[in-house]
């Protein structure tokens, strides 16, 4: 197949195109070189030559730019994976999401509709379900309620029941549970869920969205206001400093490795042709649940490094637990994730990150 890989010299997106490749697809990689996303000298290496940050043959192109009419000329299928990740830093960033991941995607559904291309694979995220569900044993599954400032301070993490303050368990996330964004970067995720739903009805077309939970693996950006716990963690190890961990630690993820989440796109890539018309979406994860207490202990013994601290320190956006059901992903793409987050994790400890 002939795929367009947008975001192709990223993190996710470097190891989706090695797998297409190694699969037999040819691939059309687009990147714009976000400079929050890629050191400021990697547009250097967008030229055909091969780079530390495995960049060969990475056109740079913005999403939003004419040209992108003509690079989808002749492709099967998208595989739309640019997009500023991260939680953001404050309500600055919101126009950069709005403009980057909601406006960059329209573009491109709209090109894609005027060059024919019908079939799409989205990077989504678990983030557009929010604060996850839960079971309160007197009401039942509910959406927890956000967490109140006197109990975060009084060290109580966990969410209240909605209706009656209760107790309540975490369960696992079914991909019809509502959507709840609690970030800018959240609300972009399914802001581009909403739009290619609506290019799906308008050109009776087919999109896959791939939510995934906690990605990881050899690449990951090093530690940055968008990063995510174990970049922020490894790049802690390699500065001799030890893990930070909020909270209590008791905090559940999946964390899922890089090399999965590739497979899980070229799956879909291969099979969402055969896909009804609209948007099917799929949790991404290896389902295995680690605690984030758990996960910085793991990957300190792995390198040998300084044991976690447990700060109690908390910030307001995030979410207590949050764990994606594999099932639909299994039945529905023939997804399993292989590497066990056990074994990932400690590999994570050595594997090279890209820095700035
Ligand atoms: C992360 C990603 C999100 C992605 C989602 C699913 C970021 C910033 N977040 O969300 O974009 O869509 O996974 O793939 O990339 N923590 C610490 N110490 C730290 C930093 C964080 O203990 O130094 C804790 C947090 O309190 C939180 C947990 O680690 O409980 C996870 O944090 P983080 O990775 O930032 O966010 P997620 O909600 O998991």
């Amino acid at each position: 197949m002939r795929i367009l890989l947008t975001g192709a010299a990223g993190f996710i997106g470097t190891h989706i195109g090695e797998v297409a490749r190694e699969r037999g697809h040819e691939v059309v990689a687009l990147d714009m070189f976000l400079d929050k996303a890629h050191w400021p000298s990697a547009g250097d290496l967008s030229t055909g030559s091969r780079g530390e940050d495995g960049s060969r043959g990475v056109e740079r192109l913005d999403l939003r730019s004419d040209r992108l009419d003509a690079v989808l000329e002749g492709i099967d299928v998208v595989c739309h994976q640019a997009a500023m990740v991260g939680n953001g830093v404050d309500a600055q960033d919101l126009p950069d999401y709005a403009e980057h991941n909601d406006a960059g995607t329209a573009r491109l559904l709209a090109a894609m509709a005027r060059a024919g291309v019908r079939d799409l694979v989205l990077a989504s995220s678990m983030v557009v379900y929010g604060d996850g569900r839960y079971t309160c044993p007197t009401h039942g599954d509910v959406p927890p309620a956000v967490r109140r400032e006197d109990d975060l301070s009084a060290g109580r993490y966990d969410p209240r029941c909605p209706v009656c303050g209760g107790d309540i368990t975490w369960r696992l996330i079914g991909e019809d549970t509502p959507f709840l964004p609690r970030t800018s970067y959240a609300a972009s995720k399914v802001a581009q869920e909403h739009y290619a739903s609506a290019w799906c009805t308008l050109e009776g077309s087919r999109a896959v969205a791939l939510r995934y939970h906690n990605v990881y693996g050899p690449g990951m950006p090093a530690d940055t206001p968008y990063a995510g716990v174990a970049a922020i963690f490894r790049s802690a190890i390699a500065r001799g400093e030890a893990p930070r961990v909020f909270e209590d630690g008791q905090q559940v993820r999946d964390f899922v490795h890089v090399r999965d989440v590739a497979r899980a796109n070229v799956l879909a890539i291969e099979q969402v042709a055969q896909h009804p018309s609209g948007l099917t979406p799929y949790n991404i994860a290896s389902g295995t649940t680690f605690t984030i207490g758990q996960m910085a202990t793991a990957l300190a013994a792995a390198a040998g490094a300084r044991e976690p601290v447990l700060t109690g320190d908390y910030r307001a956006f995030d979410v207590r637990h949050v764990v994606a059901s594999p099932e639909r992903a299994k039945a529905g793409l023939g997804f399993e994730a292989k590497i066990a987050p056990e074994h990932g994790l400690s590999a994570l400890a050595t594997d090279p990150l890209r820095t700035r």
